[in-house]
């Protein structure tokens, strides 16, 4: 069993946590917010998330899962660091990085040995270059460690059941050694894995959001479009729902999307595509769409 540090205890890295310490793993969980450190070493919850409870004190009892608001101990003779903190939407709808840049540094300064740094939070194409110089920039000796992306999928209320059922593990790295050490770790979940490379994991992430918004959008105008026409939404999605090229999932007419990733992520596309001089039409019409029918609820 390996030596695992999850940086970061939100939605995502808790759970990861103690999923991975309940498949056997030895993991230490560490975050800056002192509070939320504490409060889990009395068996408090930060989230609530069906099931997480009962899994992180069984893991605790066991010894296989702790928590630390120090990166040195998290990090002693650790093999595998996930990043799991949270990437905001900035000013201009771009991604902010700065907990991810704060995580990398302090990861830099407290390593102790060779280690493969995962990323998991929901980062910019390219941010895992990005990781791997600000390591190597703040290293006070070189120590070896490989980069790999392994994006999250989860939802929130169904996090633990999606993190260990996953339609699929898709893990990005320019070292396939280090990408192949990590699919073992997740070969027990016994979901398919795509491994690639760094840029193209990083992408998957924002395109099945992206695509995800995509469908929400386009059935509500749909329902926009039935209501002047005299027809029922509901019958129109399970209608098309059945034909498998089309899926009835995310196919409900209603507030539009929301929640913590949908907007932001897509924000943060539009805005990549933007940069690098595409015009991003589809995500700028998903957007579009998704404004006007939050204010055609509240008519
Ligand atoms: N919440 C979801 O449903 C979900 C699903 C898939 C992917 N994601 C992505 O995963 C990432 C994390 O999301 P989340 O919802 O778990 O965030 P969150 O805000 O719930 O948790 C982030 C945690 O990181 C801690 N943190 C911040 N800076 C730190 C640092 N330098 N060192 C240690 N800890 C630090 C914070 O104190 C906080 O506890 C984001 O990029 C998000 O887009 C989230």
């Amino acid at each position: 069993m390996r030596k695992i540090s999850v940086i970061g205890v939100g939605y995502v890295g808790l759970v990861t946590a103690a999923c991975f310490s309940d498949l056997g793993n030895t993991v230490t969980a560490v975050d800056v917010d002192e509070k939320r450190i504490a409060g889990l070493k009395r068996g408090e919850m930060p989230i609530y998330e069906p099931g997480l409870e009962e899994l992180v004190k069984r893991n605790v009892e066991a010894g296989r899962l702790t928590f630390t608001t120090s990166y040195k101990k998290a990090l002693k003779d650790c093999e595998f660091v996930f990043i799991c903190v949270g990437t905001p939407s900035g000013v201009d709808g771009e991604a902010d990085l700065k907990y991810v840049e704060s995580a990398a540094k302090s990861i830099a300064k407290n390593m102790q040995a060779a280690l493969i740094v995962i990323n998991k939070s929901t980062v910019p194409v390219g941010t895992g270059d990005w990781v791997a110089e600000i390591i190597s920039a703040a290293q006070p000796k070189p120590i070896d460690f490989w980069v790999v992306s392994c994006p999250e999928f989860l939802r929130e209320g169904a996090a633990i059941s999606d993190f260990m059922s996953p339609h699929r593990t898709v893990l990005g790295s320019l070292h396939r050694e280090a990408a192949d050490k990590v699919a073992q770790l997740h070969l027990p979940l016994r979901a398919p894995i795509v491994i690639t490379d760094l840029r193209t994991a990083e992408m998957i992430k924002y395109a099945s959001n992206a695509f995800l918004a995509t469908k929400i959008s386009f059935i509500n105008e749909i329902a926009d479009i039935c209501e002047s026409l005299g027809a029922d939404v509901k019958e129109v999605a399970a209608g098309m729902g059945f034909d498998p090229r089309i899926g009835k999932h995310f196919l409900e007419a209603g507030l539009g999307y929301g929640g913590s990733c949908f907007p932001k992520d897509v924000k943060a596309l539009a805005f990549m595509a933007q940069e690098m001089g595409h015009e991003p039409r589809i995500l700028n019409s998903v957007m579009t769409v998704n404004g006007l029918r939050r204010q055609h609820d509240r008519r």
